[in-house]
């Protein structure tokens, strides 16, 4: 059986003591950092600096998620400063291909996030030149919304069309992932589970981890 990645999202976890926030989830395959910029989503966060910082302390692996314009500019300093991952947004991308190979060229994965109104078919072809396809399960901006249900036929398209072609590509789910949704999106095609309320919100981030592992591989 396919390994779930639970990746906990630390825009819900106390911004002022992050060294320690970050040592609650050892049980996880990574940390996901959400970099917001206030113009591709209505919502502030942190930038390169403290991604920097926290690539220091962190035992995890960092898996960033750009919220941010002219992703294009900005991605490949995340790739460099030591990131396993970089996802920037379908949307605020002009070269997509380009900037996918600059972020593999700088030894992290690439990967491409869409909004839950962006479809997945403009992107087809391109799917061979990432490592992760970021499927928006709430739109970004903001922790603790709901699970968008209308996302799942997208998700089960981009699974079949990466089964079909043969691709080692991986879908990330992100926003909304609780005990009672995550098996939705296991079910669709989605390996890695971004969680951020419902893994910083409890009061063992650890024994949460292991709900959702446990919640995604139920039998439906
Ligand atoms: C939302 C962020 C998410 C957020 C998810 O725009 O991209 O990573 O932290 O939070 P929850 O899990 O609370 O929906
Ligand atoms: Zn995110």
């Amino acid at each position: 059986m396919t390994h779930l990645h639970i990746h906990p999202s630390i825009l819900s976890a106390d911004f002022v003591n992050l060294q320690s926030e970050l040592q609650r989830i050892g049980s996880a395959d990574a940390v996901h950092v959400d970099v917001m910029d206030n113009h591709f989503v209505p919502n502030l966060t942190l930038g390169l600096p403290v991604v920097r910082r926290i690539q220091e302390v962190s035992p995890l692996p960092l898996d960033v998620h750009l919220m941010i314009e002219d992703a294009d500019r900005w991605a490949p300093q995340y790739a460099e400063a030591g990131a396993a991952s970089v996802t920037f947004h379908a949307e605020a991308a002009a070269a997509p291909v380009k900037l996918a190979r600059e972020l593999r060229d700088a030894g992290a994965r690439a990967g491409m996030a869409l909004r839950p109104a962006t479809p997945v078919e403009p992107y087809l072809d391109l799917l061979g030149e990432l490592d992760m396809l970021l499927v928006m399960t709430v739109e970004p901006g903001f922790g603790g919304q709901s699970f968008l249900d209308v996302t799942l036929p997208k998700i089960r398209r981009a699974a079949e069309a990466i089964r079909g072609a043969g691709l080692p590509l991986v879908i990330q789910v992100d926003g909304g992932i609780t005990e009672d949704t995550i098996l939705r999106a296991a079910d669709a095609g989605a390996t890695v589970f971004v969680a951020g309320s419902s893994v910083y919100g409890a009061d063992d981030a650890d024994a949460a981890i292991s709900a959702l592992r446990a919640a995604a591989s139920r039998p439906a």
